[in-house]
């Protein structure tokens, strides 16, 4: 009997290592693997390839300076900092959370979470693509926080104008 032939079409929540990534990430892996944050040689190879790593994404993506770059273990942690960071720190500004029906878990709980201290939470439905209608958030016209991954072109200059934060869970 031959093995059924697998698909795997779950690429959005796991998939394997970029082999141009796997290489370049080796030597960290097997020789340069010093804790960044140690004074000794090998620690300080190990912050010499980090802050490398650090300036590198903050050209590629633009960033006024590399030290705004925050490297977490992945998404869950990044989002729950971005958004109750994002929030509290804000929270001067606007209490009222605005995200998508459709969102991780890592998003959602954070919202909910952050009912208890005292915000609002508004999940926008989306359409038949999983998109939320960009005039509903026309819509809103005060400042709120916006926490959605989506329509990133168009939410992106709605957020500009009104000098809000955009969570791009760029993760994967
Ligand atoms: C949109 C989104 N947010 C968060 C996560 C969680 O990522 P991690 O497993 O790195 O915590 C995922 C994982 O698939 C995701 O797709």
């Amino acid at each position: 009997m031959s093995t059924p032939r697998r698909i795997y079409m779950d690429y959005a929540a796991g998939k394997p290592v970029e082999p141009r990534v796997a290489e370049a990430m080796l030597p960290y892996a097997k020789s340069s693997w010093g804790n960044p944050s140690s004074l000794h040689t090998l620690g300080q190879e190990a912050k010499r390839a980090l802050e490398e790593a650090r300036g590198r994404i903050a050209e590629l993506i633009n960033a006024e300076k590399k030290e705004n770059i925050i490297f977490t273990s992945g998404a869950t942690e990044s989002n729950n900092m971005a958004i109750k960071g994002v929030a509290n720190r804000n929270k001067d500004r606007g209490t009222r959370i605005i995200t998508s029906s459709v969102e991780h878990m890592s998003v959602v709980n954070s919202c909910k979470f952050l009912t208890t201290k005292g915000f609002e939470d508004v999940f926008l439905p989306v359409n038949q693509y999983g998109f939320v209608y960009s005039f509903v958030l026309r819509l809103f016209r005060k400042r709120e926080h916006i926490f959605s991954l989506q329509i990133f072109h168009s939410l992106g200059l709605i957020i500009k104008a009104k000098r809000q934060y955009l969570n791009c869970i760029a993760t994967n």
